[in-house]
């Protein structure tokens, strides 16, 4: 680990915010998500200009190693927001609430989200669920903090959906995504994820909202895409999503350097004399004199 400090992030451009989200639908401009648990991930997102920063609770399952998102916690996902924050300065940051953190009650649902913006650094939270979630979804926003809603794959739900699985593909699912997300809009959301849901779904739905939806697997006809960092960067040789596009192979890479490492140190080739630091011929003679006193 290289001991160089870094310095704090310069902000180059506009403040993304949900009015940005808001102005993005409405001119027709795609909004770019993308998911970070970590400071040098959403440094390098913030400058590459991602739009908004999702520290998602998919936390759980790519950074964690958990089987799935269940047994996530706050302080786990309080931890992760704080370094993402210290990272993305201009890209709007969105908080995920993990299982049992907005479910139990609305009092709870909302000292949560407060939470994320007084302990965490984020600036919105999200939450899963379309008419079960309405009244802590008008409730955490009449606290003042924005809410993204989460339709279609809810991976919290994931043991009543019966698995990972697309969602919305009979004609009464669909009808009912369709009125969840009119009722999580109306509940005064600022965006909905649309999450594994058919592509001509996805767009009827994005057409019928004012607010931007933000599509992971379900198509090119939604206001905004995210995807979940790790998979898009191919951290992993296991199974991804169709959905999912592998944009680089850091496994790949990690393996690739890992092991050139271990060969140079085995074979007593690394460090090198350019990565060595070295006293003066002067001080050292004097070390030696009093080393052998
Ligand atoms: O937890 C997460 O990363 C998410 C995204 C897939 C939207 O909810």
């Amino acid at each position: 680990m290289s001991t160089v400090s870094v310095s704090a992030p310069v902000s180059q451009r506009k403040k993304v915010t949900t009015l940005t989200f808001r102005q993005k639908k409405e001119h027709g401009e795609p909004i770019s998500m993308l998911t970070a648990y970590d400071y040098p991930t959403a440094l390098a997102m913030d400058m590459a200009g991602v739009d908004s920063i999702l520290v998602g609770d998919s936390l759980g399952m790519v950074v964690l190693g958990y089987e799935n998102t269940l047994p996530v916690t706050m302080e786990e996902m309080l931890h992760h927001c704080r370094a993402v924050a210290r990272g993305a300065k201009s890209a709007l940051r969105i908080g995920d609430m993990p299982f049992m953190s907005y479910q139990v009650s609305v009092e709870q649902a909302v000292r949560n989200a407060g939470r994320f913006l007084q302990e965490g650094g984020m600036e919105a939270v999200k939450l899963e669920g379309g008419r079960e979630r309405v009244d802590a979804v008008r409730a955490i926003v009449a606290a003042g903090i924005p809410v993204m809603g989460h339709l279609g794959l809810t991976p919290q739900s994931v043991n009543q959906l019966g698995g990972f699985r697309t969602q919305g593909k009979s004609a009464s699912a669909a009808k009912r995504l369709l009125e969840d997300a009119l009722l999580l809009e109306e509940a005064g959301c600022f965006s909905i994820v649309l999450e594994a849901v058919p592509a001509r779904l996805a767009e009827f739905i994005s057409q019928k909202i004012s607010i931007p939806s933000i599509g992971i697997g379900a198509g090119l006809a939604c206001d905004g895409q995210v995807l979940v960092t790790h998979d898009l960067l191919g951290l992993f040789e296991r199974f991804t999503p169709k959905f999912v596009k592998k944009y680089a192979d850091f496994h790949g890479e990690m393996k690739r350097a890992f092991g050139e490492y271990l060969s140079e140190v085995q074979a007593r080739q690394f460090p090198g004399v350019e990565h060595s630091v070295e006293t003066t011929d002067e001080e050292w003679q004097a070390f030696l004199r009093v080393a052998s006193s």
